[in-house]
């Protein structure tokens, strides 16, 4: 179903047309004073210089040429030559019909030109602790994967795990201390090596900190954990072993904490993935021209003429010749082209690695990694979520956010502020507050624009009022509940078509049910599940309005009640659709 706003700015445009004038001044949008109007076109003011003609005459005359279109009940010319548009009722219930038999779409046209798209997030690192960035980049990741998808995409979702890092060096060095009796350690042996693995989760939740600890006080373990990096990065057939059994146990415990905040990845690439590709692509740089040494280290230019700060050189290697940052996510570049060959590559990452990416971004076109015609690389770098401290955000234990401590505690409050007012077992209730906490989690993090910091406030986000996940789901459990009512009532009561709206709570929500494509490709668009947030908001708004000034469940005329009924029934339709694409969902009651 096409948008009702192209499907209004095709009938002025028109009108403009029929009247003399360029159709493509005809574009509208919604109006800024919605006292006013509902819709504006403002093409007769830049007109006014194409024809040297009075703006007012114009949009006279197109106002005129719309007296007998069905589509508006207003078409007005306002001075100095505005033109004001209302739908018409009747045109506003044919339209919801139509949107209600789009059922599965909502009236979201899917793109005509599908594209595959990899979106890179989550981007945990192995054997380490997830901390709040890895949580902001799995939630707007997971929502903006849905968005594309929903937009008819084919989208990847590719976790890109740090694997490869120093991270398993200091493990390996801290379980030699520990273990040198272990076979991993025992040098020439070629393996085969046991196939269970010499630490659990827990144990490696202990062996990190402490290595970490380590490398930071103690030289020497620093220049161990260094060097053992470096030969499992050779090859090293024990510490290869040992470097599997570490992504293996620390993947299984990522999976169960993605799982609990419906988070799931198409791809559980690493950055190991990408190591096979380097000699080559770098060989190319070389022979190229585009990589030089630079005090003994290889680099790549990328500063530009016009940069209003420093834009340092890509590292490609450094003197001792190890791979870096910029040289991994360059090859996964390479990795992905070859694999997917997408249109776009999208990076959900703190915003302070902002730089590195406009280098890795600069640095892959420049040596013809990628055609920037043919592919696009997006940086969205979202901000800090901090606690109300101002500092970044840490569980009640303090120290690293462990997903399933915030996870529990956010449940366990929404859990306490419903216990005893409803009519709810306790088993019941903490199935749904885990529901209504993780999109207290979810919805606190996205309603915000991605690359502004935040303040997870607790009892601000499990509010049942204002802006919050929980008050979009009061207000889908409350519709649930309505219609369940009605039906009790009115067991043998016929579904009647969809009436004009009466009134003026009535004809936003009509309006505001229209404008959910609007906010999908808004969302799409701009890389910004925000805007789907605060469409949901306001369509809750409007439904919480509307229904404080009707009694659906009192109303006289069957007819009404239906047609309250299937308005109900789209909001909710609608509701669940947005929730879904952000990536959480409504319980059944509450
Ligand atoms: N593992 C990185 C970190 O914890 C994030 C990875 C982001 N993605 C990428 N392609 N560099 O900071």
């Amino acid at each position: 179903m096409k948008k009702l706003i192209d499907q209004i700015s095709d009938q002025v445009s028109a009108a403009f047309e029929r009247a003399g004038f360029d159709p493509s001044l005809g574009r509208c949008a919604p109006s800024n004073r919605p006292d006013l109007c509902q819709y504006q076109c403002n093409g007769a003011m830049a007109g006014a210089k194409l024809y040297r003609t009075a703006p007012f005459l114009i949009a006279q005359k197109v106002a005129d040429a719309l007296t007998a279109n069905p589509l508006f009940s207003k078409a007005e010319m306002v001075r100095p030559g505005f033109l004001n548009l209302n739908v018409s009722p009747t045109a506003l219930a044919h339209l919801l019909t139509e949107l209600e038999q789009d059922e599965a779409r909502c009236g979201s046209e899917a793109d005509a030109h599908p594209q595959t798209i990899i979106i890179d997030y989550g981007g945990p690192n192995v054997a380490k602790p997830l901390h709040v960035g890895h949580l902001r980049s799995a939630i707007i990741g997971e929502s903006l994967k849905r968005i594309a998808r929903f937009k008819g995409h084919t989208v990847i979702g590719d976790v890109h795990l740090g694997d490869w890092g120093l991270q398993i060096g200091q493990i390996i060095t801290e379980l030699k201390q520990r273990q040198p009796e272990l076979p991993y350690f025992q040098e020439g042996n070629p393996g085969p090596f046991p196939a269970e693995p010499p630490f659990s989760i827990a144990d490696l939740e202990e062996i990190y900190p402490a290595a970490s600890r380590k490398s930071k006080e103690d030289a020497s373990f620093k220049a161990a954990a260094q060097e053992a990096t470096a030969r499992l990065q050779e090859g090293h057939p024990g510490y290869r072993a040992l470097w599997r059994h570490i992504i293996n146990v620390s993947v299984s415990d990522l999976k169960s904490n993605y799982e609990k905040l419906d988070v799931s990845f198409d791809l559980w690439m690493g950055e190991s993935d990408a190591q096979p590709f380097i000699p080559t692509m770098v060989a190319r740089m070389k022979d190229d021209g585009f990589a030089h040494l630079s005090d003994g280290a290889l680099v790549v230019d990328v500063a530009e003429e016009g940069d209003t700060r420093e834009v340092p050189p890509c590292l490609i290697l450094k003197s001792d010749g190890a791979a870096q940052y910029e040289t991994t996510d360059l090859a996964t570049i390479v990795q992905r082209q070859r694999d997917y060959r997408p249109d776009r590559i999208i990076y959900v990452v703190d915003k302070r690695q902002e730089l590195h990416f406009v280098r890795v971004f600069r640095c892959a076109y420049k040596t013809g990694l990628l055609d920037p015609k043919r592919c696009s690389l997006e940086f969205v770098g979202f901000g800090t979520m901090n606690g109300k401290d101002g500092k970044p955000f840490k569980t009640r234990e303090g120290g690293v956010l462990r997903l399933e401590y915030l996870l529990r505690d956010v449940t366990d409050a929404v859990f306490e502020k419903s216990r005893g007012n409803g009519e709810l077992s306790e088993e019941e209730l903490r199935q749904v507050s885990e529901k209504v906490g993780l999109a207290a989690i979810k919805y606190g993090d996205l309603s915000n624009q991605p690359s502004k910091d935040y303040v997870f406030d607790l009892g601000r986000f499990i509010a049942f009022e204002g802006n919050t996940g929980p008050y979009i789901m009061y207000t889908m459990v409350r519709i649930k509940s309505i219609l369940k009512k009605v039906a009790e009532t009115y067991p043998d009561a016929e579904l009647t078509a969809i009436l004009p709206p009466e009134g003026e709570k009535e004809t936003n929500l009509y309006l505001t049910l229209l404008r959910f494509a609007d906010a999908v490709d808004d969302a799409y668009e701009q890389n910004a599940p925000n805007r789907l947030c605060r469409y949901i908001y306001d369509l809750s708004n409007c439904l919480n309005q509307f229904y404080a000034e009707r009694s659906i469940l009192r109303e006289e005329d069957p007819r009404r009640r239906s047609s309250y009924v299937r308005i109900l029934q789209l909001v909710l339709r609608v509701l669940e659709r947005s929730v879904d694409l952000l990536g959480f969902e409504a319980p059944e009651r509450m």
